[in-house]
Parts: C-alpha cells; sequence; structure tokens
C-alpha cells in the first residue's frame, strides 16, 4: 500500500470514528436573527401555510380569545364545584379580558384570587390549559377544559378540592407547545420568560431550522430569473442547496429526531431550550429516557418509542413518522390511514381477512392501534378521574382484537 492510500486510510477512517467532523451541539445554535417567524414563508409557501393554519401544531399555544378558549364563560357553565364544598372556581370575561377566580367560603362571607388568562395551551382537540404571567414569570392556572367531556376540569395532576396557582411553567412545556420563548436564564426560576417576542403555536422552522438564508437565495433565484432574458420562468431550486432543511431529505434517524423533540417524551435538557436545529443529532441537545423492552410506556407524548417498538418500524428501514402524517394539513380520520397500511401489507395478509373479508380494509388502525387511557394525563372531576385518550402508536395484534376472530 502506498504511503498516500494508507494517509487517505487514515483520514476516512478519522471520519468515520467521527474525527473529522465534530458534532455540534446546543453552543453552537444559529443566531435568533435567522429565524424569520410563519409570516416570511406564506409569501411563496401560500399554499403550504393554508392548511397548516388548521392543524394541532399551529394551534397548540395561542393568545386568549372568545374563539380560542373553548371553555364557557356564561352560568352556570362557568362554574366548577369542587370536591371541597367550600372551594369553586368560576370563569369570567370582562373587559376583552378572560379570568379564573377561586372562590372560597359560602356568600356573603367569599374570598377570592383571580388570575387573568394570557396564554391558552392545546388546540383542544383534547383539551386545553391556560396560562398566567406574574411579572416576567409564568404559571399554570387551576382550571383547564376537557374537549370529551366539554367542561371545565381541575387541571391534570391538580388535587380536587385545592386552588393552587403557583405551578411553574418550564421552559421544556413550551418547547413542545409553542414557536419560541426567551428564558432569562441568568437567575432563576427556570419559568422567567422575556414578554416580548415570544411565538406562539409551533412554527415552520421549528422542522425547517431557520429560513433567512433561505429567503434570501429564494429572492435572489427569482430576481435572477426575472431578469434573464433566456430564462422567462422563475427556475426551481434544481437540486442546488436550498438553505433550508427538509426533513423529507434527511436519513432516517434525523428525520425521526426532527418529531422526537416533542414526541419522544420528557427527556432531560442538555442545553437551552429552542436551541435543537432540525437536521443534528437530537440526543446532542436533550436526553430521552430509552426504555427497556419491557418497561411499560404511557401513551401520552411518546409515539417515537412506541412506534421503534413495532415490527412494521423494525423490519422495514424506511418507514418513519412522515409514511403516515402530512404534518401540514390537519389530522385525518383514523380509518383513513388503512391506505398508509395497505401501502405495505395485503389486506389478506391480516388473520382476520377469512372471517371478516374486505371488511377490514375500513379500519385497520382501530384493531392495530388501539385507543388507550393516558395514566399520566388525569384530571379530577366531580369525584371521579377522567384520563386522555391516546392512539398507541405500538402497531401490534392487541388481545381484545384477537377475539374477534373465534
Ligand atoms: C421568496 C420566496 C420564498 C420564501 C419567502 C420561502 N421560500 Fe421556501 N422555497 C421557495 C422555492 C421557490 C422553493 C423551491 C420550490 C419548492 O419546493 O416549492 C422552496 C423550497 C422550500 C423547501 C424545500 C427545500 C428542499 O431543499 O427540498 C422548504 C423546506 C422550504 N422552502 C421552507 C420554507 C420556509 C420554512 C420558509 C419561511 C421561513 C420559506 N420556505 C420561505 C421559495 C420561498
Ligand atoms: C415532551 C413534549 C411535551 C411537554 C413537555 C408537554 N407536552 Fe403537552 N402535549 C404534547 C403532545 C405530543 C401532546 C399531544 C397528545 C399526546 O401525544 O400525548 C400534548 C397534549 C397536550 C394538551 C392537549 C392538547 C390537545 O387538545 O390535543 C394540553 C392541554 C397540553 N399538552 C398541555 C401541556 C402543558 C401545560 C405542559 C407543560 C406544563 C405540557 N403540555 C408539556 C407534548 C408535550
Ligand atoms: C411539525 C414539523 C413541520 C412543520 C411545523 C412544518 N413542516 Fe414543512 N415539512 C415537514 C416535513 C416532515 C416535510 C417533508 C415532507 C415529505 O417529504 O413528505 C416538510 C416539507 C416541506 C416543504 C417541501 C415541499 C413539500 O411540500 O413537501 C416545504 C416547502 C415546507 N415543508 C414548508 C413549510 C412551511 C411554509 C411551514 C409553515 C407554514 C412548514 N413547512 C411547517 C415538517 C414540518
Ligand atoms: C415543537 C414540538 C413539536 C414538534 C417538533 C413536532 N410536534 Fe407533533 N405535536 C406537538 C404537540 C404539542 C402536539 C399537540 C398539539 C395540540 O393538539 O395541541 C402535536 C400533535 C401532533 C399530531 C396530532 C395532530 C392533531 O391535529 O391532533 C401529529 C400527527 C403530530 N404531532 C405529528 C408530528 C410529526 C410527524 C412530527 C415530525 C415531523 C412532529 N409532530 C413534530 C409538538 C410537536
Ligand atoms: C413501511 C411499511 C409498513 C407500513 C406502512 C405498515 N407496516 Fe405493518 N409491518 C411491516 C413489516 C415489514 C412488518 C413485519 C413483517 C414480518 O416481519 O414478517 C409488519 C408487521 C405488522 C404486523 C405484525 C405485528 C406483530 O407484532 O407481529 C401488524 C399487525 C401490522 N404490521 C399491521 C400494520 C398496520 C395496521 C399498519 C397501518 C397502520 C401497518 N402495519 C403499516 C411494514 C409496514
Ligand atoms: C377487527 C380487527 C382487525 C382489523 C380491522 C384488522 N386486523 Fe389485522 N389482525 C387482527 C387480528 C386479531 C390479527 C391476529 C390474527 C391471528 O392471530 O390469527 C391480525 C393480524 C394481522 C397481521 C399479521 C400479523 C402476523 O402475525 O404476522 C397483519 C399484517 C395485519 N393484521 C394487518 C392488517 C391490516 C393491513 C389491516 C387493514 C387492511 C387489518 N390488519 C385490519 C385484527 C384486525
Ligand atoms: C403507520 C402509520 C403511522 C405512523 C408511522 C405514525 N403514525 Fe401517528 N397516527 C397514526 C394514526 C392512524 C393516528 C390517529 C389519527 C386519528 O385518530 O385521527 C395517529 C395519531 C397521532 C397523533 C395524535 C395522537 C392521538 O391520540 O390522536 C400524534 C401526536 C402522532 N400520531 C404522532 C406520530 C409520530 C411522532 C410518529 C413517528 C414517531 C407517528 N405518529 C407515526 C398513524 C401513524
Amino acid at each position: 500500500m502506498s504511503a498516500g492510500r494508507f494517509f487517505n486510510g487514515i483520514v476516512l477512517l478519522a471520519l468515520l470514528l467521527g474525527f473529522g467532523a465534530p458534532r455540534v451541539g446546543p453552543q453552537d445554535s444559529p443566531k435568533r436573527e435567522n429565524y424569520v417567524g410563519d409570516a416570511a414563508c406564506r409569501a411563496c409557501h401560500d399554499d403550504i401555510d393554508r392548511t397548516y393554519l388548521h392543524t394541532g401544531h399551529h394551534l397548540t399555544s395561542q393568545t386568549p380569545g372568545s374563539s380560542s378558549i373553548l371553555g364557557k364563560f356564561s352560568a352556570p357553565s362557568n362554574t366548577l364545584a369542587t370536591a371541597d364544598p367550600t372551594l369553586r372556581f368560576v370563569m369570567s370575561a370582562r373587559g376583552g379580558g378572560f379570568f379564573q377566580s377561586a372562590v372560597f367560603g359560602r356568600a356573603p362571607d367569599e374570598l377570592t384570587h383571580t388570575e387573568q388568562i394570557d396564554i391558552v395551551v392545546g388546540s383542544g382537540e383534547r383539551g386545553q390549559s391556560y396560562l398566567y404571567w406574574k411579572g416576567d414569570r409564568l404559571f399554570q392556572l387551576p382550571v383547564s377544559y376537557w374537549t370529551p367531556l366539554g367542561e371545565w376540569v381541575n387541571s391534570p395532576g391538580y388535587l380536587d378540592g385545592t386552588a393552587e396557582f403557583t405551578r411553574p411553567i418550564d421552559p421544556r412545556c413550551l418547547e413542545c407547545h409553542a414557536g419560541y420563548f426567551a428564558s432569562i436564564a441568568s437567575a432563576p426560576p427556570a419559568n422567567r420568560y422575556r414578554k416580548t417576542g415570544f411565538d406562539l403555536g409551533i412554527t415552520c422552522e421549528r422542522c425547517h431550522g431557520p429560513g433567512r438564508e433561505h429567503i434570501g437565495l429564494e429572492q435572489a433565484r427569482a430576481r435572477q430569473a426575472a431578469n434573464s432574458t433566456l430564462n422567462a420562468s422563475p427556475d426551481k431550486t434544481n437540486g442546488a442547496d436550498s438553505g433550508i432543511v427538509n426533513p423529507g431529505s434527511l436519513s432516517r434517524e434525523r428525520q425521526v429526531d426532527v418529531c422526537a423533540e416533542c414526541h419522544g417524551g420528557l427527556g432531560e435538557e442538555r442545553g437551552a431550550a429552542f436551541s435543537f436545529v432540525p437536521g443534528r443529532v437530537l440526543a446532542d441537545y436533550l436526553t430521552l429516557v430509552v426504555p427497556g423492552p419491557d418497561a411499560k410506556l404511557d401513551v401520552h407524548g411518546n409515539q417515537v418509542a412506541l412506534l421503534e417498538r413495532s415490527r412494521c418500524y423494525r423490519s422495514s428501514p424506511q418507514m418513519s413518522c412522515i409514511t403516515c402524517h402530512d404534518v401540514h394539513a390537519p389530522e385525518r380520520a383514523a380509518a383513513e390511514y388503512s391506505d398508509r397500511c395497505l401501502g405495505c401489507h395485503k389486506v389478506e395478509s391480516c388473520g382476520l381477512f377469512p372471517k371478516l373479508g374486505g371488511e377490514i380494509e375500513k379500519n385497520c388502525v382501530d384493531c392495530h392501534m388501539q385507543v388507550q387511557e393516558s395514566d399520566v394525563i388525569v384530571s379530577a372531576v366531580g369525584g371521579k378521574q377522567v384520563k386522555m385518550r391516546i392512539r398507541n402508536h405500538w402497531i401490534k395484534v392487541y388481545p381484545a382484537a384477537v377475539s374477534m376472530r373465534d
């Protein structure tokens, strides 16, 4: 072997081992001014933007308003009784503001504690929770809204019969439910944020990375095309670097990382919240719990680990979240997902086909990705526990479905 080839071999080995390309981490995150916000994308991607506005992602945090808050503010539906007969919550709307009051005691000797709803969290597909500012600190309010019941409920995890206004909102909550919040990290507590310049709703750039360079490139290309006599119609990017991340072009690992930032469980931040950039290795930013094969997994918020348990996922290297989901458009009805299953399976491969025939095609999902109750997101109301119901992403044969065979 020549010295040159030997040397090349070393370089190749070094690259393979990762010496040549130092991993980037939270410390190398792009500057904030390179993020431009959704309105800037609208100018050229109006078609995507128009459907995106109706998604759970976009609506997952909003400013309070009579259409964004799903709970009712008129009597008697504006009251939540609690397990303590001398404590009730009353929701009221006045002067353009929306409020939650804890009312202690009985008339005429009542004491109230009132806070204003400042931020709405949750599209309301399943439910909503509400936050309020106290100075530059954000807290969760004691009353949430549960869509399946159509009622106000005690916020998940709050003890029925107590009025707690002191639960801090940590950065991780906002990282999953908002576009951006700037922490005032210099001094604890962790729930201090800048009250201006935050972005509600999950923004395009959370999945695509900062857009400034891309917009500059595309504007220059459009100008060039307009000036060119040879090339009258604006050319598409033609495979040139677009200056923005398209998750569809990433490896499966990096693609799933984009979703796992918020659908891989709580985890533990390794750097500041909101510093992860799509295309990079999520593990450098966030340490997610890797569950053992027999660990019980809650259905809430961990579609990644559940899907990874599925034989579908393990046996097909190309499967990822976007095999089934188009995140630019609202969620489809569960039954409509059969077409995705049939992209890889034949109806005849289902053990129930001999008995039920083509009927099963109408809804693969209800038998193989069952809706189950979360043991983590639980609210107390009227002496009962209500649990959030979520679709289990572990695609498999569930015992309940097997009984239908016989
Ligand atoms: C000046 C017009 C313009 C603006 C503004 C713009 N884009 Fe684009 N974008 C384009 C064009 C043209 C293409 C290439 C053709 C296509 O895919 O539509 C493109 C392609 C893309 C792609 C695919 C890139 C690839 O390499 O496959 C993504 C992702 C994207 N844009 C996201 C965004 C986001 C997010 C924003 C806002 C931050 C944005 N764009 C703003 C014009 C624009
Ligand atoms: C690790 C990411 C993550 C964190 C942290 C997180 N959530 Fe969520 N949340 C989700 C996901 C994902 C869903 C959708 C349901 C599911 O998959 O379990 C959701 C659902 C919800 C919903 C129901 C929304 C709807 O209508 O579908 C509410 C309300 C909510 N979260 C509030 C909060 C609040 C308040 C916090 C912080 C105190 C919080 N969440 C922390 C990821 C997160
Ligand atoms: C939750 C993550 C997420 C958000 C938020 C998001 N996208 Fe995407 N986007 C994707 C993924 C994933 C793909 C790749 C889709 C594929 O290849 O099937 C993609 C692809 C694209 C493309 C390439 C062309 C295409 O249609 O596939 C454009 C352009 C784009 N997104 C623009 C936007 C704009 C504009 C917004 C905000 C209005 C936005 N995206 C919000 C995840 C996201
Ligand atoms: C920044 C955090 C974040 C990222 C990144 C993210 N999601 Fe989500 N996603 C959420 C939250 C929070 C919800 C619950 C929204 C709600 O209903 O309030 C959600 C809801 C959803 C839903 C249910 C939508 C509905 O309308 O009920 C799907 C499907 C989904 N996400 C898929 C994906 C996929 C696929 C990716 C990666 C391409 C992704 N998400 C990336 C936070 C995120
Ligand atoms: C990207 C391709 C792909 C998609 C999409 C897909 N599967 Fe699969 N699935 C597979 C492969 C590959 C296997 C493993 C087959 C084997 O090992 O013999 C599998 C296995 C299964 C199994 C057996 C699971 C077990 O634990 O034994 C079931 C049930 C199943 N799939 C149902 C579904 C349903 C329902 C859908 C739609 C929600 C779906 N699959 C979507 C590729 C896919
Ligand atoms: C009514 C419930 C039900 C519906 C609907 C249903 N399945 Fe099944 N499926 C089952 C049961 C139960 C089994 C196990 C049968 C057995 O053990 O003999 C099974 C087995 C399978 C298997 C084989 C798993 C293995 O062991 O290799 C696949 C693949 C599968 N189903 C795919 C699908 C697809 C794709 C659809 C939609 C076209 C579908 N199923 C619809 C209940 C259902
Ligand atoms: C094989 C198809 C398939 C794959 C792959 C898939 N999903 Fe889903 N997902 C579904 C179906 C079906 C639903 C239920 C839709 C409904 O009920 O309207 C769903 C619902 C969801 C929801 C809403 C939760 C709920 O209870 O309604 C979230 C969040 C979500 N998916 C995230 C993801 C993420 C993140 C990934 C990748 C790790 C992923 N999905 C991969 C089929 C899939």
